[in-house]
């Protein structure tokens, strides 16, 4: 199929980064930049700035994002907060599964899994992130855990709310490291992802769903990343904390 028919997403990953002041600032800077996108352009910020990120965005084509979710609606889970909550004060994306929710906070395929229920159950959109380690790549696996993690993802999802999930491959060594990803590797990894959900689901919802590519993406980097067949944009850390950078990366994907 061609690869036009599925709209590349643009994220940004704001990480533990901005206060409410600097988050509108951030926003109304990135906002009139982005104003043309021919791709969907979302920021996911922390918690504290989802409030003054949506009234900042509001009226523009910048949608508003969180960077995590609890997988039960309410209850003794101090310091989570549910998909229930951000549903509420009208967030539309969520992040669940990144790596360093996986790598400091314990999180495992299971748990992300109940995240995603969660996050479903309550009409938001995923951003699902699954990626290898360095050892896991140099020892030949990567597939292999790809693989694994998108299916413990998926477990009970079905292929109408696949609609409302987009995968983030991110490879762990290349994040925040300034190493990328070359284009093939990226292209090739999507691409067996694109296979599972084929497995998984059918052709039909292989071809339609979007998988970026995240880790070390840049203004320098994207043009490459992005013309693969399989790349259907990106998810940014470092570079979506400079407009004029993560503004340049959004025309990349609006080609
Ligand atoms: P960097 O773009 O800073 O490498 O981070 C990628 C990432 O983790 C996005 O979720």
């Amino acid at each position: 199929m061609d690869k036009k028919l599925r709209r590349a997403v643009i994220a940004g990953n704001w990480k533990m980064n901005k206060t409410p002041d600097e988050a509108v600032a951030l926003i109304n800077e990135i906002k009139p930049l982005i104003a043309d996108a021919d791709c969907d352009v979302v920021a996911c910020v922390p918690y504290v700035d989802l409030f003054v990120a949506m009234e900042a965005a509001r009226g523009s084509n910048l949608k508003i994002g969180a960077e995590n979710c609890h997988w039960a609606e309410k209850g003794a889970f101090t310091g989570e907060i549910s998909a229930a909550m951000l549903k509420a004060i009208g967030v539309e994306y969520v992040i669940i599964g990144h790596s360093e929710r996986r790598q400091y906070f314990g999180e495992t395929d299971e748990t992300v899994n109940q995240r995603v229920r969660a996050a479903l159950d309550n009409g938001l959109k995923v951003i699902l992130c699954v990626g290898e380690l360095k050892d896991e790549r140099l020892g030949g696996i990567t597939e292999e855990i790809v693989r694994k993690q998108t299916k413990v993802a998926l477990a009970n999802v079905t292929e109408a709310e696949l609609a409302n999930i987009i995968i983030a491959y991110e490879p762990v060594w290349a994040i925040g490291t300034g190493l990328t990803a070359t284009a093939e590797q990226a292209d090739e990894t999507n691409g067996q992802i694109r296979k599972v959900i084929c497995e998984l689901y059918g052709k039909d919802a292989a071809d339609k769903i979007v998988i970026q590519y995240g880790g070390s993406m840049n203004a320098g980097n994207a043009d490459e990343l992005v013309a693969r067949y399989n790349v259907d944009g990106g998810l940014i850390g470092g570079a979506s904390l400079k407009a004029p950078d993560f503004a340049a990366i959004v025309k990349a994907a609006s080609k």
